[in-house]
């Protein structure tokens, strides 16, 4: 089905994801909305979150996107479920990778940095009900980082210093297993991993979001099997330069040739 799929997030942390999607599922288009004007969503209330939401799936289905990636965990956390009975949309939501690491731990105690619209989210609460005999989860809420990659700063001694005061609690809780719950987050990962150090694996919810949206599209009938030119637009409704720079970064756009446009409303 030639239709694009489209992913959101409250800014640019989704282009994290969306660079997934891409590699893995070489054939589709795609429409990519950073609600940057509006981040971060992690503070604000579920009913704003839900109301931003809903006005973005509205958005992408009025450009005819045949299914919704919803590239946030605080906007999954908060209106995933009010989104799917809603809309007739096919919709995969993100959720912090804690099941993997819940399996790989060998000391027992992983550590969740996230927004605390992410904790606070059922989800969350009941995928960690189910490893709490066996193992403990850090909790950590990460302000300030959000911003930081809103402003396009990912590295220098202010990210290091918040990453700092965040992984440090939890490094001396014994983790071995760091997962990043906002997908702001992988802009920081060599700080991180530099803080963390080897015996420490850092995972996000990129591979697994993208494995599970090819499996959506498949059983749906919906997959791409071809597409000499594909187009990656991606509309923000923030500031051009941060956005600019990012997608620069992450997206070759000569390669396979591949289309990509920015569009700001
Ligand atoms: N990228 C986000 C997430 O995965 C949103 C963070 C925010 O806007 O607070 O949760």
């Amino acid at each position: 089905m030639n239709r694009p799929i489209g992913v959101f997030d409250s800014g640019i942390g989704g282009l994290t994801v969306l660079k997934e999607l891409v590699t893995r599922l070489p054939f589709e288009d795609f429409i990519y909305y950073a609600d940057s004007k509006n981040a971060p969503y992690g503070p604000k209330s579920v009913a704003e979150i839900i109301e931003l939401s809903e006005k973005i799936v509205r958005f992408l289905i009025s450009e005819d996107c045949k299914l919704i990636v919803i590239a946030c965990n605080t906007a999954t956390a908060a209106a995933v479920n009010v989104i799917r009975k809603n809309f007739d949309i096919p919709v995969v939501g993100l959720e912090p990778a804690v099941k993997p690491a819940c399996l790989n731990t060998k000391t027992g105690n992983i550590g969740v940095l996230a927004t605390e619209g992410t904790f606070r989210g059922n989800h969350f609460k009941t995928t960690s009900e189910k490893y709490k005999d066996y193992v403990t989860i850090h909790l950590q809420v990460a302000k300030g980082l959000v911003e930081s990659a809103e402003l396009g700063i990912f590295d220098g001694y202010e990210a290091e210093a918040l990453v700092s005061q965040y992984v440090e609690p939890l490094l001396s809780n014994n983790i071995d297993q760091l997962v990043l719950g906002c997908t702001h987050y992988p802009y920081f990962y060599d700080i991180i991993k530099k803080t963390v150090g080897s015996s420490v694996d850092v995972i996000d919810s990129a591979g697994p979001v993208a494995r599970r949206t090819k499996d959506v599209l498949m059983t749906g009938r919906i997959f791409r099997t071809e597409n000499n030119c594909r187009k990656i637009s991606v509309y923000s409704s923030g500031d051009q330069n941060v956005i600019k720079k990012v997608v620069d970064k992450l997206f070759n756009l000569d390669e396979n040739n591949q289309l990509v446009e920015l569009k700001f409303i």
